[in-house]
Formats: structure tokens, sequence, C-alpha cells
């Protein structure tokens, strides 16, 4: 098994990381120093079946290649000093996901060629260790869209809000991080009701939820041409911590639909 350490890390290498789940105090995995008796519970026979094999640290999500790779080798660090102490091999290492993911520039990708270099250059430097990562959210995100429709434009001092149907209890990404969502406007020429259909406004443009709260916000003045009661919406990098993240009841309101399209 692996011990999963709350491993410390160079004063500042967090900081201004946004979700950091490590390095610093946290309830996600073992305090540094209980480590040395989960160790010893492993080696001294008081867990039969259980066997050290090496050290988990997931420590943050959202480091560029360059920080991930600082990380990743004060764990490997740390974990080299444990098994020293208590004389054992290291066999694995995992260390995490976390790889950072640009929501304002969308085209913008990890440099997984420079965090595979370094982590080449780690197991290089440890021949017998099996290296694992955990990548999440820059694998996925990438892959998923939020679609839905305008069902109102309105002007409200000075800025125009156009609330869509849905909101942040269908894709919570955006509340959670405090990020606007990349979207689009795909204008639709049809309007199916009676009534004459309102004037289409031009952006910027702030979209919103249908819930009772202003955190119900998808994307902050959104650089989009015009925009009618009716157009679709689409919210791209919606493939990671989307709807399994979101409070899918707030308000009784129709969940989505998911369509797995096979690309
Ligand atoms: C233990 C663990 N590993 C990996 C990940 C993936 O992180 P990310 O999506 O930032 O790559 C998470 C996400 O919370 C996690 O908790």
């Amino acid at each position: 098994m692996l011990l999963r350490v709350d491993v410390p890390v160079a004063d500042g290498l967090l900081a201004s990381v946004p979700l950091a789940m490590g390095g610093r105090p946290s309830p996600f995995g073992l305090d540094p120093r209980d480590a040395d008796m989960a160790l010893r519970m492993l080696t001294d026979g008081s867990c039969p079946p259980l066997e050290f094999a090496g050290v988990h640290a997931h420590l943050a999500s959202g480091l560029a290649a360059p920080e991930l790779a600082a990380a990743a080798r004060s764990v490997a660090a740390w974990a080299d000093d444990l098994a020293r102490r208590h004389r054992v091999p290291l066999r694995e290492l995992d260390v995490g996901g976390g790889m950072a993911v640009d929501y304002g520039d969308p085209d913008a990708r990890f440099d997984w060629v420079g965090y595979g270099a370094a982590l080449a250059r780690l197991a290089d430097a440890r021949p017998e260790l099996r290296l694992r990562v955990e990548p999440g959210r820059a694998l996925t995100a990438y892959c998923g869209w939020y679609a839905t429709d305008v069902l109102d434009v309105k002007h409200s001092h000075g800025e125009e809000f156009a609330v869509v149907r849905g909101g942040t209890h269908h894709l919570r990404t955006p509340a959670a991080r405090g990020h606007s969502q990349p979207c689009h406007v795909l204008p639709v020429a049809d309007w199916p009701h009676p009534w004459p259909r309102p004037p289409g406004r031009p952006g910027p443009v702030t979209f919103v939820g249908q819930l009772c709260t202003p955190k119900d916000l998808l994307a902050r003045a959104a650089p989009v041409p015009a925009v009618r009661p009716g157009d679709r919406v689409v919210f791209a990098m919606a493939g990671a911590y989307a709807w399994n993240i979101s409070h899918h009841d707030f308000l009784m309101h129709p969940h989505p639909t998911v369509h797995h399209l096979d690309v």
C-alpha cells in the first residue's frame, strides 16, 4: 500500500494555486509527523496483510509543469528520507494530478512534454521505483460541453445579462473556481412563441442561470456578439468537475440530458 501524506513543499510553491490540498494544514493525507508511526505499523507486523509499497501525494490542482515537477521532486526527496529512516525499499511513488487548465485560454495546454521529461529525470535517478501520476482535469476538461438556451436578456445598471435555462446546478465549475466558463453563442432563427421576440443585445454579456442567488454565474462580461432570447449557448471545457460536482437539486429545476458522443 501507499501512504498518502501531506508532504511539505518549498515555501510559496503552492501559494497562488487555486486549489491546494496539501503542502499546508489540510484534511487530506497524513500529517508528515504521523507517517513514521504509520510506516512502523506496516513493518512491525501490526497490520499483517498490508505491506508498505511507497508514498502518495496529491498536493494541489492547477500547477504549471515546472511547479508540478518541483512538487514531485519534493515528494520524492521526502519519500526517499522516510524509506531510508525505516530501512525499507521505496517501490512506488504516486505524485498525484494537478496539471493546470487555463479556462481563460481554451487553446492553451499543460506542458506534458516538459513535465514528462522532468519526471523521467526523477525516475532515472531511482531505477527501482514505479512512478505514477493521476491526471484528472487536464485530460477531460476539453472533452465536455454544456449546451443550453437563453431564456431572457436583461439590461441592468448599464450591463447586459443573459439568463440561461440551467445554471451552476448543472455546471458548478465556474462558481467553484471563480472563473468565467468559455462560451459561444449560436444564433437561432426560430422563435416558437406567439409574442414578439425581444431584440438582441450586443456583448459583453454576463451569463447567469435560473437560481435565486447572485453566485449562479457562468461567465462574466463574455465578449460575445448580440444575444437574443431563444439563442443557444455552448459552454466549453465542461468535461471535468462539472455535472458531478454540481448541486443538482437546488430549486428542483430539471436535470440536463447527457449525450455521449463517439468521436
Ligand atoms: C487524490 C487525487 N488525485 C488526483 C486528482 C486529480 O486532480 P486534477 O484534476 O487536478 O488533475 C484528484 C482531484 O481532486 C485527487 O483528489
